[in-house]
Formats: structure tokens, C-alpha cells, sequence
């Protein structure tokens, strides 16, 4: 008799965990008001100040300009930092494509980093090694919501004379020894997506402590006007990427919610790594001293197939899916093997000339390759808004199909 829910055997869960959105009344309530006022754009009202300047103070940060979303945060932000054709930009090959594709959108070259197994966050050690002469900037991601070590970027970064930029698109409220992520470097940009922990949809939103970046960001976001110039003066080629109230009104909205939820997130998270850990073949990524505060946009552990009867990840979990536990095999391939790097299918943005020209062909980072093709396990930010008793489904299910594995190797 089958005891594996794949196999037809009595699943673990049959309860749905939390969905995502959150919402109530309240939200429609705020759009419905921009509605009925007729004012949606934001040169005609204040709800985008409103909500910069909220995000902004959450942060520890002085200056937050809104956005149309994560992508056109990291261009903007780039940008204003003085990234352009020729230069280097150091990326973690763990990420999602927008961290690199901004740096190819600002006509520079992105140089993929491998990451540490133990967060997978980009390796600093491994960044300082892949320094030309031409790295001009870092952008550590903050995968997951766990910020990537700030201390030591901060430190490479000064002795190195780079520019640091944060790719906090997945970690609203996420701070590193008390201080909150996406302007510790000079610039970082978040993205409100509808996947993210702060969500409107789509939106993106740039912080920086410095009063000339957040000028340049500013005007770079609005069709290269200046705040002490006429309306007509248009004085950098830049685009129009503002943010609408509409947008606003509902991030004020959700904002209420993101510290309580956070809340949520880290007691879950952290809970569920302690029961996690109990389990041989199951390690989840570490949360150091200095994570203050985790978004928890994901809850990532590695999978070790050698505990596990030699299943390979993909079998692992589709077993934990049949138990009802909603898990995700992350991405299936490292950033640098998808198709537009291998083809180098850049469009009209300039990459590289015949004195500098990367090829990703042979690139191969281990550790990133493990994560893709072996290891990473993901829960999404929404699962952990549910009770203890819903993170113990998880661990009874991943224990079980341990307990179970040669059923589970038998049966591929
Ligand atoms: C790490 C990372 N960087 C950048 C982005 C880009 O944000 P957006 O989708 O809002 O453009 C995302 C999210 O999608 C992301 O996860």
C-alpha cells in the first residue's frame, strides 16, 4: 500500500495556506477616492510624496522617488550613479533577470558573481575577485528578503572605489544591523510587483541618502525636467517613468499592513528553519547575527538528494506538492544560460566592443548551477503569513517523504 500522497497514498494537508493579495474594503475604498477626485496622474496630487516619504523613513532613508516598477528602479538608479557604456557592474547569477538586464539597459556589462550556498546571496569574496579595471558598480540582490552582506560590500566597495547599488527589489523592511536595506550604497531599488511583499500591482521605488543622486533620479524619472526648472525644461534625455495615485493610494494601503506582516514572515520563517534543520537533507539558508530584520519574500532551504535515497529535487517536489504543500523548485536554469545572454540578443543596446567582449557560453558558477539544478527549495513570502500549525504541515510532510524516500525512489 502507497503511504506517499504521489503515489495515492492519505495526503498531509488539504487546507489551503494564505493567498496573496491581502486586501479589504479599505483599499478599494482608497483607489475609489483618486477615482472619484479625477486626479490620477501624480503632478496633480500628493498621495506619491505621501508614500515616498513613508517608505523612505521605514528605510532609514532620505530620499524615495517612485516608479513605474522594479526594472526602471535599477535602470534609473544606475544611471544616476554614473553607469554607463564600457562599464563593468557585478551581478549575482542568482537572480531574477531585471537585476541584469538594467545593467545591459544602461548599455553596460553585467559580470555574473557566484553566490555563497550558505544564503545565496552573491559571494563577496568571489565579487572582490571578479574586479577589472572596469567594474564601476556592485548590486548585490537581497535574495529572498535576506540581505546580502552589506558590511563587506560596503567595505569592497570603498577600498575598490565603486559605486553600490542594492537590488532590494524583493526586501521591503528588510534591515541589516538595524538599518533598513536600499540605501546603504549610494542607490537601491525595490519593485511592487504583484508577487512582492509591498504590491500594487506593478511599481518600483528608488532609495538613496544623497540629495544629488535622488536630484538626478528625480528628474531621470520625469522626462529630465528639473524640480527648479519650468515645466517645458527638459535638460536629460530620460523618459516618463512616474508613478501613478492610483498606485500610491493602494501601497499607502498596503503599507499599513507590511510591518505586522513582516512580523508574521520572520516568526514563521524562523520557525520553520529551526524544525527544518531537524531533518537530515534539509538545509535552509542562514539568517546571520546582522539580519536584523528578514523580509522573507521566500523561505529557501537545499535539498541533498544523497538523504534522500539519491530523488533528484524535481521528484522531491512533486512529492511535497501531492502532500499539499505548496513548494516551488525556484529557477531551473542559472541567469547567464538563458537564451538572451547565450545569443547576446541585446537589441539595439551596445554590450560590448571588440576589445571587450564577454562571453557566457563557457561561464559556469557552481554553486549557482547546484542551487538551479539540485538544491534550492522555495516557500513564497505568502505561505509564511500562516500559523505554526501550518509550518508544521510543511515539516511533517518534508519528514514524512524523508521517512518514506526509498518508496519515493522506487516509484520515479
Ligand atoms: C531580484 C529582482 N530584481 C528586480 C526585479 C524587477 O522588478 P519588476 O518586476 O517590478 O520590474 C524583481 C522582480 O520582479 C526581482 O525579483
Amino acid at each position: 500500500m502507497p503511504h506517499l500522497a504521489i503515489n495515492g497514498g492519505p495526503v498531509i494537508r488539504t487546507k489551503p495556506f494564505p493567498t496573496w493579495p491581502v486586501y479589504s474594503e479599505k483599499d478599494a475604498q482608497a483607489v475609489g477616492e483618486v477615482i472619484l477626485s479625477g486626479n490620477w496622474g501624480h503632478n496633480t496630487a500628493k498621495r506619491v510624496e505621501t508614500f515616498q516619504d513613508r517608505f523612505a523613513e521605514y528605510h532609514n532613508a532620505k530620499h524615495a522617488i517612485c516608479v513605474t516598477n522594479g526594472t526602471t528602479a535599477l535602470v534609473l538608479a544606475l544611471q544616476s550613479v554614473g553607469v554607463g557604456p564600457g562599464d563593468e557592474v557585478l551581478v549575482p547569477a542568482y537572480t531574477f533577470i531585471a537585476t541584469a538586464a538594467a545593467v545591459l539597459m544602461v548599455n553596460a556589462v553585467p559580470v555574473f558573481v557566484d553566490i555563497d550556498p550558505a544564503t545565496y546571496n552573491m559571494d563577496p569574496a568571489k565579487a572582490e575577485a571578479a574586479i577589472t579595471p572596469r567594474t564601476k558598480a556592485i548590486m548585490p540582490v537581497h535574495f529572498a528578503g535576506l540581505p546580502a552582506d552589506m558590511d563587506r560590500f560596503t567595505d569592497l566597495a570603498r577600498r575598490r572605489n565603486l559605486m553600490l547599488v542594492e537590488d532590494a527589489a524583493q526586501a521591503h523592511g528588510a534591515q541589516w544591523n538595524g538599518r533598513g536595506v536600499g540605501a546603504i550604497g549610494q542607490m537601491g531599488g525595490f519593485s511592487c510587483q504583484s508577487s512582492k511583499n509591498l504590491n500594487s500591482g506593478e511599481g518600483g521605488i528608488i532609495l538613496t541618502n544623497d540629495d544629488e543622486l535622488a536630484k538626478v533620479a528625480r528628474s531621470l524619472s520625469n522626462c529630465g525636467r528639473s524640480e527648479d526648472g519650468l515645466w517645458y525644461g527638459h535638460y536629460r534625455l530620460a523618459g516618463n517613468h512616474r508613478m501613478t495615485e492610483l498606485q500610491a493610494a493602494l501601497l499607502l494601503a498596503q503599507m499599513d499592513r507590511l510591518d505586522e506582516q513582516t512580523a508574521r514572515r520572520n516568526d514563521s520563517g524562523d520557525y520553520l528553519t529551526s524544525k527544518l534543520r531537524e531533518i537530515d537533507g534539509v538545509e535552509p539558508t542562514v539568517r546571520g547575527p546582522a539580519v536584523t530584520r528578514h523580509a522573507y519574500h521566500l523561505h529557501i532551504f537545499r535539498y541533498k538528494s544523497d538523504a534522500f535515497g539519491g530523488v533528484p529535487k524535481k521528484r522531491f517536489v512533486e512529492a511535497l506538492q501531492a502532500e499539499g504543500i505548496p513548494a516551488s523548485p525556484g529557477y531551473s536554469m542559472p541567469l547567464y544560460q538563458q537564451p538572451v545572454f547565450i545569443l547576446k540578443n541585446f537589441g539595439s543596446y551596445r554590450h560590448s566592443d571588440a576589445s571587450h567582449d564577454i562571453d557566457y557560453t563557457s561561464l559556469h558558477l557552481p554553486e549557482t548551477e547546484r542551487a538551479c539544478f539540485e538544491e534550492a527549495v522555495w516557500f513564497s513570502q505568502h505561505v509564511l503569513l500562516g500559523s505554526r500549525s501550518d509550518m508544521d504541515d510543511i515539516v511533517r510532510a518534508i519528514a514524512k517523504i524523508r521517512e518514506r524516500r526509498a518508496e519515493l525512489a522506487k516509484t520515479e
